[in-house]
């Protein structure tokens, strides 16, 4: 008994201990690494990268973030050209996609040195996406899915706490048994004559022995194991399916940044169903026509357009036979089981683009800015008040609510049941 309230106390002891450690560590090193990184990726970094564009190399937030191998990302880093000399296939695909660009060489930073640098975009990067657009009251964007993760580990910690208040408590009573199973068996001065020191020493076997068949310390273990195993599962299952910041390749280095930024083109010039209809769509490549016909007619990316039409630019004419649409990669995906219509957001709830897709007219590449997880359609849905003056939408839905209340005849029609997208997807 005296032994088991021992291995208790010593193991509380060395728990308590390492987890205070751990947490000290953690935070202290934290923001060591933080500062240190953006020390040296603002000034070896930054002539050719972005945290959250694409410059001469990839936006490295979304870059660093996908890519979890931070082994090869270091390779990488300190030395991408042997990498790229020993045909490794990462680095092949990226430096076929950047043109073959060169990447400097950074022999002189240490693992440790680039370990900081990745610590400080991913979290540069993560406090991007977790800030909503400026100047969008009410929008949640990304800001609304922080994810299952903190709320977890608090709850974690939480079982963690009473589990040992558990033990403290147990402890107590065993040894309050203890000195009364002792009084009665009269044993009480033999055994205390032997010296704790030694009584540890010569037993440690037998203490790990009865420890297991101490169905309380069994117990708490396996519990241990079935909580970290269940929140492991937990979280790979919450992240199954978000694609969150996936950013494909287009087959046309289309640049949103210059098309909709810099010429500040409007989104619904290209984007025209978002106001109208279910989907956005992608525009067909005569929209591109309109300008593309006369502008940057040399450009080996344009020609890629007039290939894809079978246009002829020497003679302007098209050729339906030779041409083959460009594939575009579609981004954002719901699952065929959620209804999402666009109009229903951007005309009848005068929601902008940028507080679901971020700031496009600022990316060269599109990505996935939003989750696109129910929690995240939900979540919207419980903060954003609606805008009914003004709005057709209502004014049809209010003058139905008049007429029903007057008793007369309402049909589905007067409800926008003639809408096409209400039934067709
Ligand atoms: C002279 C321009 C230049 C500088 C400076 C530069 N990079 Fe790059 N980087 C590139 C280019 C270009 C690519 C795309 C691949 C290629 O063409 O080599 C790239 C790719 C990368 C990748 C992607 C690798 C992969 O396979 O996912 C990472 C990560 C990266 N750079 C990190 C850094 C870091 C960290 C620094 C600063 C210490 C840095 N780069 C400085 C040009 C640069
Ligand atoms: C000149 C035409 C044009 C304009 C203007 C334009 N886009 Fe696009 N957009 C495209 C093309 C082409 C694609 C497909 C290629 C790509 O993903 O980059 C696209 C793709 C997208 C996608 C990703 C679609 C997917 O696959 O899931 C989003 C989101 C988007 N645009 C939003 C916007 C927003 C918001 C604006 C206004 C700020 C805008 N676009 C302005 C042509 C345009
Ligand atoms: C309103 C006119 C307009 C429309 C519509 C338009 N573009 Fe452009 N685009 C331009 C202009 C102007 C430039 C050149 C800017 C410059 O001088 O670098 C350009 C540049 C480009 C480039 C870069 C070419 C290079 O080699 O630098 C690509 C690729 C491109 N556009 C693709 C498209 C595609 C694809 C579409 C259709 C979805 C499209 N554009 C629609 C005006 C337009
Ligand atoms: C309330 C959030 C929200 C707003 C506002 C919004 N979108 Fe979307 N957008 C989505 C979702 C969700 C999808 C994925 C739809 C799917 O997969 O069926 C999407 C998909 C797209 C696509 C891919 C093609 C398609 O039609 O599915 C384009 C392009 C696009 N949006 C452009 C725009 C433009 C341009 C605007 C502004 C006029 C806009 N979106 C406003 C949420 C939004
Ligand atoms: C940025 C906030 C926002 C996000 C994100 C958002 N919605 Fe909405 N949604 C609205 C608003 C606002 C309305 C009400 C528009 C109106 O009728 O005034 C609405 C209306 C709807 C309606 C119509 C409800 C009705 O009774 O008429 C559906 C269906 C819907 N949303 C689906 C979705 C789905 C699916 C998603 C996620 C993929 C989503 N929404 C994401 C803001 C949002
Ligand atoms: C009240 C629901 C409803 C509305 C509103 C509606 N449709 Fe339909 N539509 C249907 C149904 C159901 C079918 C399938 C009929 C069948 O298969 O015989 C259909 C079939 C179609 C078809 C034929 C598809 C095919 O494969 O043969 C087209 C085209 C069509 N609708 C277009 C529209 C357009 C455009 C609008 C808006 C002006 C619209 N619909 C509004 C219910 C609706």
């Amino acid at each position: 008994m005296r032994n088991i309230s021992l291995i208790f106390k010593q193991f509380s002891k060395s728990l308590l201990l390492v987890a205070g450690l751990a947490i000290c560590s953690l935070s202290a090193n934290a923001q060591a690494d933080a500062a240190k990184g953006e020390a040296i990726f603002k000034s070896k970094c930054t002539a050719c990268h972005k945290i959250e564009t694409r410059m001469t190399g990839p936006a490295l937030g979304p870059q660093v973030t996908q890519e979890t191998d931070d082994k090869y990302l270091t390779k990488w880093i300190q030395n991408n050209q042997a990498l790229i000399a020993a045909k490794n296939p990462k680095a092949l695909k990226i430096y076929n996609e950047y043109n073959q660009a060169n990447m400097t060489v950074f022999a002189e930073l240490s693992d440790a040195d680039v370990a900081n640098v990745l610590t400080y975009v991913r979290g540069e990067w993560k406090k991007m996406q977790d800030k909503p657009a400026a100047g969008q009251a009410g929008s949640t964007g990304a800001a609304a899915e922080s994810g299952p993760s903190s709320l977890l580990i608090w709850g974690l910690i939480g079982v963690i706490v009473i589990a040992f208040i558990v033990i403290l408590v147990l402890n107590k009573v065993i040894a309050t048994l203890e000195r009364l199973l002792l009084k009665r068996g009269g044993l009480a001065l033999e055994d205390e004559e032997v010296t704790e020191v030694e009584a540890v020493k010569a037993d440690r076997l037998a203490d790990v022995k009865r420890a297991l068949k101490n169905k309380k310390l069994v117990f708490f273990i396996v519990l241990c194991g079935v909580i970290g195993l269940g929140s492991w599962s937990w979280v790979t299952m919450w992240n199954t399916n978000v694609h969150q910041g996936y950013q494909p390749v287009q087959p046309i280095k289309y640049s949103h940044k210059l098309h909709a930024g810099i010429m500040k083109i409007e989104c619904q010039y290209c984007h025209t169903g978002a106001f109208k209809s279910k989907n956005a769509a992608i525009p067909s490549l005569n929209v591109c026509m309109n300008c593309h016909k006369v502008v940057k007619t040399e450009s080996p990316e344009i020609h890629k357009i007039y290939d894809a039409l079978g246009y002829n630019p020497e003679t302007q004419k098209y050729d339906s036979t030779k041409a083959r649409p460009i594939q575009w990669v579609r981004i954002h995906n719901l699952p065929d089981l959620a209804y999402f219509n666009h109009s229903q957001h951007v005309k009848v709830g005068a929601i902008k683009c940028q507080t679901c897709h971020g700031q496009v007219q600022n990316m060269q590449e599109v990505y996935q800015y939003s989750p696109l997880t129910m929690k995240w359609c939900i979540q919207c849905h419980k903060r954003t008040e609606i805008n009914s003056k003004g709005s057709a939408y209502y004014d049809k839905i209010l003058a139905a609510h008049d007429k029903i209340k007057k008793g007369e005849k309402v049909t589905p029609a007067m409800l926008g049941g003639l809408e096409c997208a209400k039934c067709h997807y």
